[in-house]
């Protein structure tokens, strides 16, 4: 089995890919809308302790079953010795990252749009509201949108049959560092905005009375989204992490550039939106609709600039998305390929098929189909919450329970210490923290969420 799994090039490689997982729509897209919708700083302070107290062991744990099993997902699970129903937790993450990757691909068509608008400088000469009316034209089309996800999904397929190594390494050594130096010089000029500090106040000044249970249970949430955990996307790629990676110098690494890129984001479109009069609750259109003001106010003058910019920007953004959405596509895949022995290229193909069936029901929920409500939300919504808030915290919850009470404690600190060259106290902590530490906080953070705690 282990010499027919390829493995990364380079450790870098390796890292660069898991990162090309954790950064994309998540920090530029879904943070500022989570944060603009629960009350921006005091968000933000429970987010960051999300991802330090639950986020990065949990990042740990998977990325130990996966060196360890070096298998799918899956099979992960049951190969490091499940029995009875935590075989299936693996199935569970699976599932999870493909109904994400559904609703995730229509975003990730969305950008395309705005690349396709930016190029044919469709961006220029608006006001705020236009960009608002127009991005609710776009998304409420029955047929736009469609199309976009079309190809978005088939650049997906594209890169996943490619093959691991081929394709989503190299593709992740440019763009990565690319769309970092984009979004630090956006940070200069959605600064330079008028009245920007308004909006650098709401992300940076914590207002505690604006926390509502459900603040906790969004910050986790989004937590996990953003660093790819809870469905074993990371855990598919750690299985082709090479014996000496250090799992817990690329766990720190990943989450800290992740949440980097999270909070240079949020210090790109707060300020904008509120010196354009855009509101930080607009939610899942937030995004599209300041990012065009901050590319053609803060370059006014010079709109031959402006438009080389957010091509590039949005170009950029969608390869971000792009590498998350491949990471989303790939447990599937290689599930579906290695348990019923078909070629990854059929696997692909079959788990593509259900993204292109659930993501045009999601895509149309955004207009025709919007009076069509679950629990309150159209389907768009529907995904979004049931699997970020719901799903993907069990997934963490039962991996943690697993790793921690279940997997072989002997072959767990093995991992953990890196094939023993890590202290031992360190490795200790990891392993009571993911034992003890981890499960009762994501326990208690639904308890909080049902109102058990009132606050
Ligand atoms: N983390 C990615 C983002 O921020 C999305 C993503 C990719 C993801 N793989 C995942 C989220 C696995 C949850 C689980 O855009």
């Amino acid at each position: 089995m282990e010499s027919k799994r390829t493995n990364f090039g380079s450790k870098v490689g390796a890292v660069l890919a898991a990162a090309g997982s954790a950064i994309g729509l998540g920090n530029v897209w879904r943070f500022p809308y989570e944060t603009g919708q629960n009350g921006g700083a005091a968000f933000l302070v429970i987010y960051l302790a999300c991802i330090i107290i639950v986020g990065v062991p949990l990042m740990v744990a998977e990325f130990a079953v996966g060196r360890r099993s070096r298998t799918n997902n899956f099979r992960a699970f049951p190969v490091l010795g499940a029995k009875g129903a935590w075989r299936y937790v693996g199935f569970l993450c699976v599932l999870t990252g493909w109904l994400i990757l559904c609703y995730y691909a229509v975003v990730l068509g969305w950008t395309l749009e705005y690349v396709f608008q930016a190029g044919s400088n469709g961006l220029a000469g608006k006001t705020a509201e236009q960009y608002t009316a127009d991005f609710s034209t776009f998304v409420s089309d029955p047929v736009r949108p469609l199309i976009y996800l079309f190809i978005a999904v088939l650049f997906t397929l594209g890169v996943v049959v490619m093959g691991v190594q081929k394709g989503i390494e190299r593709a992740s050594k440019v763009m990565m560092p690319m769309l970092f130096i984009f979004i630090l010089i956006l940070v200069f000029c959605s600064l330079s905005l008028p009245g920007a500090k308004k909006g650098v106040d709401y992300l940076l000044n914590p207002d505690f009375s604006a926390v509502h249970p459900s603040t906790f249970l969004a910050a986790m949430g989004q937590a996990f989204f953003s660093l790819s955990i809870g469905m074993g996307c990371l855990c598919t790629y750690a299985s082709y992490f090479p014996r000496e990676a250090n799992l817990f110098g690329n766990a720190l690494n990943i989450a800290g550039i992740d949440t980097i890129i999270a909070i240079l984001s949020g210090l790109i479109i707060f300020p904008a939106a509120y010196s354009v009069g855009i509101e930080p609750g607009s939610g899942a259109s937030l995004v599209f609709i300041t990012l065009p003001n901050v590319f053609y106010q803060a370059f006014d003058g010079l709109p031959w600039l402006a438009y080389a910019f957010s091509l590039m920007f949005y170009l950029l953004l969608s390869m971000a998305a792009l590498t998350s959405a491949i990471s989303l596509l790939e447990p599937p895949t290689s599930l579906l390929s290695e348990e019923f022995h078909i070629s990854r290229r059929t696997a692909a193909l079959l788990a593509t098929s259900l993204v292109i069936v659930l993501g045009t029901a999601c895509s149309l929920s955004m207009g025709v189909w919007g009076d069509f409500k679950l629990f309150g939300l159209n389907l768009f919504d529907f995904f979004d919450f049931a699997t970020a808030k719901i799903m993907l915290p069990i997934g963490g919850l039962f991996t943690a329970l697993f790793v921690g009470w279940k997997m072989n404690k002997k072959a767990l600190l093995t991992e953990l210490s890196n094939n023993r060259t890590l202290p031992q106290w360190l490795v200790r902590m990891f392993y009571l923290l993911i034992k003890y530490l981890l499960p009762l906080a994501i326990i208690l953070i639904f308890l909080n969420e049902l109102g058990v705690f009132g606050f």
